[in-house]
C-alpha cells in the first residue's frame, strides 16, 4: 500500500551570520493512510522545517521526501507545485482564509485552482462544510466566523481535495482546550474517513493521547 509521506533521510542547515544552525538532523519518518501522527517538540527544535520540507514548501539540504510514493526530491519547481495541489492539505495556527471570500468560496477555491468546473467544486465544497458541521454558515465571510469555525472552514478548505496527507502546524494553538479537542477530533475524523495522512504539531498533550502516534524533536533530532 502506498504511504502518504516518507522521509528519508532529511537534514536541514541553515546559515545565519555565518553561522550554520542544523535545524533538523537525519530524518526518517513514513505515515500510512488513515495515520494522524502528533509531532511534539519545545520551541525551535525543527518542528515547522520539518513541515515545511514534507509540504514542499522548503527543500531539505539532503535527504528524500516522497509524497504518495512519488519522490519530490529531484522534481523541478512546476512538479512540486503540482504534487502540492494534488496530494497536499496545509491547516496552520491562523486560519489564512481569504477573508473578502465567503467560507463556500474559501472551501472550493483549491478544487477551482485544479481545474474543477465551479459546478463540481461548489458541490463539493458544500459537502465538506456540512461533514464540519458549518451548513449554515457557508456564505458568511472568515470575519463573521468564530475561532473555532474559523478552523472548521479551515480544515474543510485542506480536506476538500481528498489529499495524500494533510500537514497541521499548531492547529489548535490559537484556540480554548474544549474548542482544541474539538478540532483535533474532527481532524481526525476526516483523516479516517478519506484514509489521507496527517502530521500534527501540537503543545497540546491531552491531544497528543487521542493521537496515532506519538513523535517528539529535540535539537532536530526524532525520535
Ligand atoms: N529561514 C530560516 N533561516 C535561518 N534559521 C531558521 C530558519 N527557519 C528556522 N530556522 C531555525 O531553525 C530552527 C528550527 O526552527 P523551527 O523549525 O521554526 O522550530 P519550531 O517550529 O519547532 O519552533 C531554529 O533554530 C530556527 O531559528
Ligand atoms: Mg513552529
Amino acid at each position: 500500500m502506498n504511504s502518504p509521506l516518507k522521509l528519508i533521510n532529511i537534514e536541514k542547515f541553515f546559515i545565519q551570520a555565518g553561522q550554520k544552525i542544523e535545524a533538523v538532523k537525519d530524518a526518517n519518518l513514513e505515515i500510512k493512510k488513515s495515520e494522524l501522527v502528533a509531532l511534539i517538540g519545545p520551541s525551535g527544535s525543527g518542528k515547522t522545517t520539518l513541515l515545511q520540507i514534507a509540504g514542499l514548501l522548503d527543500t531539505p539540504t539532503s535527504g528524500q521526501v516522497l509524497i504518495n510514493e512519488i519522490d519530490a526530491s529531484k522534481a523541478d519547481d512546476k512538479t512540486r507545485t503540482e504534487i502540492r495541489k494534488n496530494h497536499l492539505g496545509f491547516v496552520y495556527q491562523f486560519h489564512h482564509l481569504l477573508p473578502e471570500f465567503s467560507a463556500l468560496e474559501n472551501v472550493a477555491l483549491p478544487l477551482l485552482i485544479q481545474g474543477k468546473s465551479k459546478k463540481e467544486s461548489f458541490a463539493e465544497a458544500e459537502k465538506i462544510l456540512k461533514e464540519v458541521g458549518l451548513q449554515d454558515r457557508m456564505s458568511h465571510n472568515p470575519a463573521e466566523l468564530s475561532g473555532g469555525q474559523q478552523q472548521r472552514v479551515a480544515i474543510a478548505r485542506a480536506v476538500v481535495t481528498k489529499p495524500s496527507m494533510i500537514l497541521a502546524d499548531e492547529p489548535t494553538g490559537n484556540l480554548d482546550s474544549e474548542l482544541s479537542e474539538k478540532i483535533f477530533t474532527l481532524l481526525q475524523s476526516l483523516v479516517k474517513n478519506y484514509e489521507i495522512g496527517c502530521l500534527v504539531v501540537t503543545h497540546n498533550l491531552e491531544l497528543t493521547k487521542k493521537a496515532d502516534r506519538v513523535i517528539s524533536i529535540r535539537d532536530g533530532v526524532l525520535r
